[in-house]
């Protein structure tokens, strides 16, 4: 989860919010190239005082500085869209998650078990204990299993709101009427947190996510007492 002062991205949980990252750096790495080569070009304009006063046109220039930075974003163009597709890929999910958005509260379907449901609200600060986490905690979390395929199945009942986990590279809207999918891999056990992140209302903050990532033995014995 984010901590006060993080100002970078969370590290990654995911194989697919490693690549983020990666692309995130190179991307950076491009935008710093050129934020200092077109700054220090139009720093030294200031101490120019040549002028030439037959210059009225130059081809070969105007190609080269067009040609150039065409070039240039294609080098973020095709790393950008390789991910795009990764990102839309499924692999084969062993389990499969509806969460369906609610003003305000997310409700989880687990529907290859026994038709499991329930709903999570975020635990309110007066009531949360001395180890909670606050306006982030809720009282019924996700349990799912780390090193294995998830498939999410994203809608919403009134509003548009969004499942957002930054940890694990997902953000995907839920939609009345529609129904978005999306997949990731858990590869450690732990707790990760995210939150809606389409403005849908008053309560928008306060409709915090949970994932609980567990060994799937100890999923399978959390699945079969329910
Ligand atoms: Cu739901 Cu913002």
């Amino acid at each position: 989860m984010s901590t006060w002062a993080n100002l970078n991205l969370q590290d990654s949980a995911s194989p697919l919010m490693e690549q983020l990252i990666f692309f995130h750096d190179h991307a950076l790495l491009i935008l710093v190239m050129i934020t200092v080569l077109v700054g220090y070009l139009m720093f030294m304009l200031f101490f120019n005082s040549y002028v030439n006063r037959f210059l009225l046109h130059g081809q070969l220039i105007e190609m080269i500085w067009t040609i150039l930075p065409a070039i240039i974003l294609l080098f973020i163009a095709f790393p950008s869209l390789r991910l795009l597709y990764l990102l839309d890929e499924i692999n084969e999910p062993s389990v499969t998650l509806k969460t369906i958005g609610h003003q305000w509260y997310w409700s989880y379907e687990y529907s290859d078990f026994n038709n499991i449901e329930f709903d999570s609200y975020m635990i309110p600060s007066n009531e949360l204990a001395t180890d909670g986490f606050r306006l982030l905690d809720v009282d019924n979390r996700i349990i799912l299993p780390m090193n294995s395929q998830i498939r999410i199945l994203v809608t919403a009942a009134d509003v548009i709101h969004s499942w957002t986990i930054p940890a694990l590279g997902v953000k995907v809207d839920g939609t009345p009427g529609r129904l978005n999918q999306t997949n990731f891999f858990i590869n450690r056990p732990g707790l990760f947190f995210g939150q809606c992140s389409e403005i849908c209302g008053a309560n928008h903050s306060f409709m915090p996510i949970v994932i609980e990532s567990v060994p799937v033995n100890y999923f399978i014995k959390w699945i079969s007492s329910n």
